[in-house]
């Protein structure tokens, strides 16, 4: 283990950035014992790229690929490298849409981080939120997990419920769980870094 004391995050982003946001309010405010070395996205025009220049953080933008969904093994394991470079310890996937398979995976495994709309194992894939009202539960949620090659199916770490009211659009529920989720990611990954449940690669 090295000297380093604090824990580096590497986010992964397409959207906005309100998680990353609040990721990085909790460190500021002193919640969470992390600093985040840089923020990644696939999309040039993302939010989080504007938040993280604006707070001053590295960012990349990785390059266009072939595919929608998924990464060209070759940018993925540029996107390792470029992880490694900034000597990430853990990999926090923000509302980052591609799917990601083999580089990153070998590259850091246990040690990337997901964030899912809904009450895993229900809902995984796309528009979580919208799954659930479609299937007329009254309750659904946000799940913080481990990433596996299985999509939305690693070891969960924390989950947050949330109700479904009457009313509610895809926009107001969403809206809701993302409220849970800048509660439950940021407590999430202090306990991950509490519990030592990573290994430092980088010295
Ligand atoms: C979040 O609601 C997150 O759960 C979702 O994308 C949104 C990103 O919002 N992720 C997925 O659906 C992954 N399957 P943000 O850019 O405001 O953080």
């Amino acid at each position: 283990m090295s000297s380093r004391k604090r824990v580096l995050l590497g986010v992964l982003g397409s959207g906005r950035g309100s998680n990353f946001a609040a990721i990085l309010s909790s460190i500021v405010s002193g919640r969470l014992s992390a600093s985040i070395a840089v923020v990644i996205s696939d999309r040039e025009d993302a939010g989080i790229l504007g938040l993280a220049r604006e707070a001053q953080i590295q960012t990349v933008v990785l390059r266009q690929g072939r595919y929608r969904t998924r990464l060209d093994p070759d940018i993925e394991e540029e996107l390792a490298q470029y992880l490694r470079r900034f000597q990430v310890d853990l990999v926090v996937l923000a509302g980052f849409l591609r799917v990601l398979k083999g580089p990153l995976l070998t590259a850091y495994p246990r040690r990337i981080l997901n964030i899912h709309p809904s009450l895993l194992p229900a809902f995984k894939g796309k528009e979580a939120w919208k799954q659930a009202l479609e299937a007329g539960v009254v309750e659904t949620g946000c799940t913080v997990h481990w990433v596996e090659p299985e999509v939305d199916s690693g070891p969960i770490l924390g989950q947050e419920r949330v109700p479904i009211c009457p009313g509610d659009t895809p926009e107001s529920l969403h809206a809701r769980i993302q409220e849970a989720e800048h509660r439950l990611y940021p407590d999430v990954i202090q306990r991950v870094i509490d519990r030592k449940l990573w290994q430092r690669i980088h010295s």
